[in-house]
């Protein structure tokens, strides 16, 4: 088959056979990316539109206990000024978002043990109480089923936990040994079978990683069925064991979100922060190869410079209290718009 050829079959069957998938993402030339982002778009805008989701990220604790070798919060980085932000400084960023027009919270953090089950617990059901018509998400990494059903019977509606990779040999390259394939991946179904709605996915370019390793991805999240899939390409982190290593481009980036949205016609994908930062117009150019959330920073504005997972990261300075006016202005200027909503995947509520 030709290339052509492939992402027909693709967008007729949304799956092609692991070979299939390789050679699509090692042979694409120009004209067939341009192809596949306009059959992107034309899934994406049956489902959505020209609709663009926000999600408000509020990260509130850069303390981590673990050591992902490609992280900027890695508890073995000595470099970064550490924060936790208090309950009340959580709920007044609630606040000011609600105002914005944000219907969904993410309470993102590093594996901080710190916050005890029953603080994150609390937090969930005040702002629940304060906002019935919001969505909670949480993504604070590993826990046990018991914690995950525990905040889920206090209202929490959503997880993000990427998976990074689903090839075993490649997870243990980019993770210390305490860190377990089995377990994350164990993770994920706990969440799915509990009733969260849930986030998967993993960065492209990252070290070591193989067009054979992105093809297991894909169809691992064939397996797993999120509803949302988060990419972004690898940055490297200058305090990081892979500070030399090169990073994911934005090329890569876009083919693999278009190639996704081909193969999920109603995932909620979103454009990265990460994409924004290695390109200028990385979120807007997301959106255009078939993204349909970004995923702007709610987090005081004292605190954003520490919470870099990686290096460079856009919207830390004085300038980021405006992201949501300066998302809207971005997404205008493509033709798609910001709703005020949950947005909840198709036929979930
Ligand atoms: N570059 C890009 N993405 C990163 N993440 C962590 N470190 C980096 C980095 N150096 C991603 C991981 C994690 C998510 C919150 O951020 O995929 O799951
Ligand atoms: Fe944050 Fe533009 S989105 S400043």
């Amino acid at each position: 088959m030709t290339v052509a050829e492939l992402i027909e079959t693709l967008q007729k069957n949304t799956v092609l056979t692991k070979d299939e998938y390789i050679a699509l993402i090692e042979n694409a030339q120009e004209a067939d990316r341009n192809l596949l982002f306009e059959k992107a778009r034309t899934v994406r805008e049956q489902y959505y539109q020209k609709d663009v989701y926000i999600r408000g990220l509020i990260e509130f604790t850069n303390y981590c206990k673990n050591n992902c070798y490609y992280c900027g919060i890695r508890c073995q980085n000595h470099a970064v000024e550490r924060y936790r932000l208090l309950p009340d400084e959580i709920l007044a960023c609630v606040e000011e978002g609600y105002e914005l027009g944000f219907r969904t919270f993410v309470l993102q953090g590093g594996e901080d043990l710190q916050y005890s089950v029953k603080d994150i617990g609390r937090l969930i059901c005040e702002i629940k109480k304060r906002h019935s018509d919001c969505a909670v998400t949480l993504s604070v990494g590993e826990r046990e089923h018991n914690v995950y059903q525990y905040w889920f019977d206090c209202g929490a509606d959503r997880y993000l936990l990427r998976h990074e990779t689903a090839t075993k040999e490649h997870y243990e390259k980019l993770h210390p040994d305490d860190l377990s394939f089995e377990h994350r991946i164990n993770c994920l179904y706990d969440l799915k079978e509990i009733g969260y709605q849930v986030g998967a996915g993993f960065m492209v370019g990252s070290p070591y990683q193989t067009t054979e390793y992105l093809a297991n991805d894909i169809l691992f999240l064939k397996k797993l069925q999120p509803h949302m899939i988060g990419i972004g390409p690898f940055i490297p982190q200058k305090d990081s064991p892979f500070a030399n290593m090169p990073g994911g481009t934005l090329e890569q980036t876009l083919l693999l979100l278009g190639i996704l949205r081909l193969s999920f016609p109603k995932v909620l994908l979103p454009a990265t922060t990460a994409l924004g930062t290695i390109h200028p117009q990385g979120r807007e150019q997301g959106i255009l190869a078939g993204a349909n959330v970004v995923m702007p920073n709610l987090s005081p504005v004292g605190v954003r410079e520490k919470y870099q997972l990686y290096d460079n990261k856009i919207c830390t300075g004085d300038e980021s209290a405006q992201c949501r006016q300066c998302l809207e202005n971005r997404m205008q200027s493509i033709g798609y718009h910001i709703v005020v909503s949950r947005g909840d995947y198709p036929g979930i509520k």
